[in-house]
């Protein structure tokens, strides 16, 4: 399997509201989307664009939410995962499995819309590490 595109940097925020401010007033984005709900992941998703890929800001959803063991460690938030793009998701999820690399429940509709997986960061040097199948269909 070849390594794609670097999609998103995923960002933990107590407040995506907050954030969006911090992004759009103090470091310049001038393209930004609006927020919306991510039920099955358990995160309010909002997509900030910069020139060469995206910054993810996520908020917890729901009393369930993983990203609430994140930020009693970090209340200020921080960055929470990579999310690197691949032509077949299942194709990716087989070459992992190969390797050794767990992942962290199945492969599931992601923010984009297109199938995600994220491995365990004890296997990947640390990174919480988010795998996503191409919208584009690139490789
Ligand atoms: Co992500």
């Amino acid at each position: 399997m070849k390594l794609g595109h670097l999609n998103h940097i995923g960002v933990a925020t107590p407040s995506i509201e907050a954030s969006i401010a911090l992004y759009r007033d103090v470091l310049g984005a001038t393209s930004i989307g609006e927020p919306f709900d991510l039920p099955a992941q358990g995160v309010r998703v909002c997509f900030v664009d910069t020139p060469n890929t995206q910054i993810e800001l996520i908020e917890p959803l729901g009393e369930t939410s993983p990203l609430h063991g994140f930020l009693a460690k970090n209340p200020a938030g921080g960055q929470h995962h990579l999310c690197y793009e691949v032509p077949d998701i299942h194709e990716a999820k087989a070459w992992f499995e190969s390797k050794g690399a767990r992942l962290l429940g199945e492969p599931r509709v992601g923010a984009h819309g297109t199938p995600i997986f994220f491995l365990h960061p004890k296997d990947m040097g640390g990174v919480l590490t988010e795998i996503m199948e191409s919208p584009r269909g690139e490789h």
